[in-house]
């Protein structure tokens, strides 16, 4: 049995009390669905800066009543330390999900993105280590790789972060080290490699290229790649990304105080990625025709990422069960339903 099974049978005999920030978001709804399916009790913290009620209002529908009843809500912001006290009560686990995603984003407005990622951060380990939680987890990201040109990325180099967002990240990271050695408050962070699945927003100008390009291939729209397509990224499914989180939260002592790269350890360019999308859709019935239109390169993004994951499957024991191909598969039928 693979150490992520026994985990989750251990959950199911011997429940834990979780809390999640970014819950009404992508990855921390895609948690939280999981967990309450693992009959584990959940508190939930959002302000819905960027996640939705309906994503809560989907994971109620694919949980069974009694399960739902497990999960409490706290409608919330994490620049608030009080706000981030009063969720930690009770807590063995934390997920800290919660940010501002996307370099754009942050380019355009890094003060705000610096308030969520840095000041936020800060006030759940913060509160965190003063309620003496079991463990805590963040997400940090490839980002932090910046301009290193090693491929694959290997958790101990890192180069110059290339936008705000970068920064923040690796703020997390530096902070999560100094609450180890000033405190002995160890943590773990995930450096997430562009994770993808159902629930993530396609809509608006940050949002991430598969839900986007996916919404636009079935909307007969057009697809815009960034620079000539050649760029290339490891894309990780959700379902990895929860792997991960759940073995993060279990892990022992030794375990802590590190930071693992979360990803399947491939590297595919975006025309590649627009050729897998362009298949999935055919093969669920919708059929594309047209050719995605090439812009000039986007400032802040990094050119090629490809993770090694070695670190995380010899300590943490993960196995992502899906590559690109098959969680593009999985999701389809999410991505026809909503984004059609
Ligand atoms: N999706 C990716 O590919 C990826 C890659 C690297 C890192 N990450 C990190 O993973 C985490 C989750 O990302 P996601 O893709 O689910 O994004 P998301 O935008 O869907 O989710 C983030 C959630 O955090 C909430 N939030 C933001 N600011 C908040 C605040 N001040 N107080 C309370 N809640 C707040 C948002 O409302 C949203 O629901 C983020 O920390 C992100 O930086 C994601």
């Amino acid at each position: 049995m693979s150490r992520y099974e026994e985990i989750k049978q251990q959950l199911l005999h011997s429940p834990k009390v979780w809390l999640i920030t970014g819950v009404a978001g992508f990855i921390g709804s895609n948690l939280l669905e999981t967990l309450l399916k693992l009959n584990q009790k959940v508190v939930g913290l959002d302000n819905f800066a960027t996640g939705h009620q309906r994503n809560l209002d989907e994971v109620q529908g694919l949980v069974a009543p009694q399960q739902w009843q497990k999960f409490r809500f706290i409608e919330g912001d994490i620049r608030e330390y009080s706000t981030c006290v009063k969720a930690v009560k009770g807590i063995d686990y934390v997920l800290h999900q919660a940010a501002l995603g996307s370099v754009p984003r942050s380019i355009a407005d890094p003060i705000t993105s610096n308030a969520a990622n840095i000041t936020g951060f800060l006030n759940m380990l913060q509160a965190a280590k003063e309620e003496g939680v079991a463990s805590f987890t963040y997400a940090a990201s490839s980002s932090t790789y910046g301009d290193h040109p090693a491929l694959p990325k290997v958790e101990e180099n890192i180069g110059n972060p290339l936008s705000p967002y970068a920064v923040t990240k690796y703020v997390n990271e530096l902070y999560a080290g100094v609450y180890a050695r000033t405190y002995g408050f160890k943590t773990i962070g995930l450096r997430y490699f562009n994770v993808f699945g159902k629930r993530q927003d396609p809509n608006g100008a940050y949002a991430a290229v598969i839900p986007k390009w996916t919404a636009a291939m079935i909307q007969g729209n057009d697809v815009f790649i960034n620079g000539d397509g050649e760029t290339s990224r490891d894309f990780c499914y959700i379902e990895n990304t929860i792997q991960m989180n759940i073995l993060a939260a279990s892990a022992s002592d030794e375990a802590k105080d590190q930071v693992y790269n979360v990803a399947v350890g491939d590297r595919t360019t975006l025309n590649d990625l627009y050729a897998a999308i362009k298949t999935a859709l055919a093969s669920n019935g919708v059929q594309v025709d047209a050719e995605p239109v090439y812009h000039d390169f986007r400032a802040g993004d990094v050119r090629h990422s490809q993770a090694d994951i070695s670190k995380a499957m010899s300590c943490l024991g993960y196995l992502p069960q899906y590559r690109i191909s098959q969680g593009i598969e999985q999701a389809m039928p999410w991505y026809k339903t909503f984004l059609g």
